[in-house]
């Protein structure tokens, strides 16, 4: 059971971002990670065909540069402490060259635990040791998963019964350290935590470096839970903005599961969260329609947009939902969803948005400008589909 405390207030957010966080994630990070698709399968030889159809699909000319090893990697340290990959990865540093040499950035997974999630070697008493391994290697990210530090966290919390945020002020610690570790390689590493949104990380991550955290436990490819972590996301758009970003998980886009309606609401919740867009699908067998989605040049410029607001729900009706997202140039992404079984009406009032004496309107999946509207602009929407709207002047 993954501990869900809630932090106690005095644990605020920790200042401003510095500005080497900030510059390291501007606007959400984009990429793509094993573990949706290969999971503990992965190798070395899939991870460089997957950075070359990064290429060959158009994922990274589309912005998703982060090309992310998560879990399984691992192989034993040595007498020395060194963490040596296992036989599937024999050589890390020249992977990340080859990354590299395709203009694409490398990602890397840990766990601030003596084991992952996969029961992998975690960096427990390594931290310094393993972030300096990364920075020779050439790492440009690292995925923190808590796994099991929870069994740390559950020992020092049944040993001081008295403080209620025992566990969680150890967890915080833990990140601390490895942020610290990150920053004194000298190296830019992004650091992204992955602890389920354990003790309300958006409140303390800025100030120990993460550029961003989980929010929620994982995704899996079905609309239900999908939906459950997007739309359990309202009310956290003030904790995010340039160089730290609240994350809902990977995307399961292309994976299978969902309807081409239902991926293009994950596409669309997502990119109005300014939420970091990881892809997690199998490259070589990307669809149009994946393609499409994963590569609509709009959903990507909402997520990317350099104000770097999430957004937020602006109201909810039954199965209904609308949210909003403030764009650069006053303008704003409009999400409009329908969660139920069955084709629905949906409208939005322009003048509820900003925009009383009317606005320009685009329809992001049909690629059309609607022209020049005023009052209400309504849509019919399919069974759990979206509609994603530019609205300007
Ligand atoms: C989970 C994490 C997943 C994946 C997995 C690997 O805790 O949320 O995204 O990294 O561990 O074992």
């Amino acid at each position: 059971m993954r501990i869900f405390t809630v932090l106690s207030t005095t644990v605020l957010l920790c200042g401003v971002a510095a500005f080497g966080q900030t510059k390291l994630a501007a606007t959400p990070p984009m990429g793509w990670n094993s573990w949706n698709h290969f999971a503990g399968r992965v190798t070395d030889a899939d991870v460089r065909s997957a950075a070359d159809m990064m290429v060959s699909t158009g994922m990274r000319d589309a912005g998703y540069v982060y090309v992310n090893v998560d879990d399984t990697w691992q192989g034993e340290r040595d007498a020395q402490g060194v963490l040596h990959p296992n036989k599937r990865f024999p050589d890390m540093k020249a992977l990340g060259d080859y990354i590299h040499s395709k203009g694409l950035k490398f990602g890397i997974y840990s766990s601030p635990g003596a084991k992952t999630c996969g029961k992998y070697a975690g960096s427990l008493d390594h931290e310094a040791q393993d972030a300096k391994m990364y920075a020779d290697w050439g790492v440009d990210f690292l995925k923190y998963d808590l796994c099991s530090f929870e069994d740390n966290m559950k020992k020092v919390q049944a040993e001081h019964p008295d403080d209620p945020e025992a566990a969680n002020k150890l967890m915080i610690a833990a990140y601390r350290k490895m942020g610290d570790a990150l920053k004194a390689t000298g190296r830019p590493i992004l650091y992204s935590l992955c602890q389920y949104g354990v003790a309300q990380p958006w409140t303390w991550g800025p100030g120990l470096g993460a550029n961003m955290w989980r929010t929620t436990d994982d995704i899996d490819d079905t609309y239900g839970r999908m939906i459950a972590i997007g739309f359990s996301q309202a009310g956290l758009a003030k904790y995010a903005g340039p160089g730290h970003w609240n994350d809902p998980d990977m995307l399961e886009v292309g994976n299978g599961g969902m309807t081409t309606d239902e991926y293009k609401t994950h596409m669309s919740l997502w990119v109005i969260l300014a939420a970091p867009l990881l892809a997690g699908n199998d490259l070589s067998k990307m669809s149009e329609v994946d393609k499409n989605i994963l590569m609509n040049k709009d959903a990507i410029a909402i997520d990317q947009d350099v104000l770097g607001r999430q957004g937020d729900r602006l109201f909810q009706s039954g199965d209904l939902d609308v949210w909003t997202k403030p764009l650069s140039g006053g303008r704003v992404a409009v999400g409009m969803f329908n969660r139920s079984w069955s084709n629905r009406e949906v409208t939005v009032d322009l003048a509820q948005i900003g925009f009383k004496d009317g606005a320009n309107v685009r329809d992001v999946w049909k690629g059309k400008d609607l022209g020049r509207r005023t009052g209400v602009v309504r849509d019919w929407l399919p069974k759990h589909g979206a509609t994603l709207l530019i609205v300007g002047k």
